[in-house]
């Protein structure tokens, strides 16, 4: 059998860790197969994705702006796909192009990772943000059994939608009535790029969540965002996004080169060394 190729496909694409992490896995499981970088703009996405096999590969991640369009491009798809209508993991099947979402199995497995214990008692969160990040939350925590989920947006509309998307468990509140919705989530959760390098910082009082209280960034550059940092002195516990980041990535290495890779303190000293040389 030659050796297998998949890749990430995005516009732009040149800042992705995801070759990193796949190349750590088959050094590691000693496979022969490759995992590269596609730049490809909205266009050419049809064209790309129908003539995958032609191109050599067996299969792709498939990040931003192309997840939806990815999705519609799909003969079938995962339950967390359908429900998303995005799907950033694709291979074919009978030559057909298949796909799934692993965001959300991401986001669950970082938490469980880094919180163990969150699930014993968590009954309402909030998430900050409404876009394709925090609905791969939002679906998350409700699949957990989540209570209630409050979306707090700066464009009040988007929030919304996800309110009518997932139901009446979701809640949309102000970033002026954040306050009064801290003080009763057992978890916050960063969807925003506020705090991410380039970016403004994002400035809310942490003072009103209980000490029990859990905080989660999906920014990873950098790991230890302002918010983290005030969570921390806060004596709260802080969940960093690489960890998402990376357990995304585990169901499409398993389904393109067989093995099902572990997520390791090495393959994240790897990722962090890399992004300590510079860039997103
Ligand atoms: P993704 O799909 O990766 O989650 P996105 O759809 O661009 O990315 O969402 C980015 C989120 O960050 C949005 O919720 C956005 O708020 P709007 O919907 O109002 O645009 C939020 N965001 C970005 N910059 C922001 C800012 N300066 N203040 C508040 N929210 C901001």
């Amino acid at each position: 059998m030659s050796a297998r190729r998949a890749c990430i496909i995005g516009h732009p694409v040149a800042h992705s860790r995801s070759p990193l992490i796949h190349r750590f896995w088959l050094a590691e499981h000693r496979i022969e197969g490759d995992y590269t970088r596609e730049d490809v703009p909205p266009e050419q996405l049809p064209d790309f994705l129908t003539n995958l096999a032609q191109r050599g590969y067996v299969g792709g991640n498939v990040t931003v702006p192309h997840k939806e369009a990815a999705y519609r491009l799909l003969a079938r798809a995962d339950e967390t796909a359908d429900a998303l209508q995005a799907a950033n993991t694709v291979w074919l099947e009978d030559g057909k192009l298949v796909g799934m979402n692993t965001d959300v199995h991401g986001f669950l497995a970082n938490l469980d990772e880094a919180v163990p214990d969150w699930q014993v008692q968590p009954e309402q969160a909030v998430v900050l943000g409404a876009g394709g990040a925090a609905r791969a939350a939002v679906h998350g925590l409700l699949e957990r059994g989540l209570t209630r989920v409050v979306v707090v947006n700066r464009t009040p509309g988007r929030a919304e939608a996800l309110a009518i998307q997932f139901g009446p468990r979701v809640t949309v509140a102000t970033y002026d009535e954040l306050p009064e919705w801290l003080h009763d989530a057992d978890l916050l959760v960063n969807t925003t790029t506020l705090g991410m390098a380039g970016q403004p910082p994002l400035k809310i009082d942490l003072s009103p969540m209980q000490s029990s209280g859990i905080v989660c960034d999906i920014v990873y550059v950098p790991l230890e965002t302002p918010l983290l940092a005030a969570a921390r002195a806060r004596g709260l516990r802080a969940v960093d996004g690489l960890g998402m980041l990376l357990h995304q990535a585990v169901p499409g290495f398993e389904r393109w080169f067989g093995v099902r890779p572990r997520v390791t303190p090495e393959l994240r000293a790897a990722v962090l060394a890399d992004l300590a040389k510079g860039g997103k």
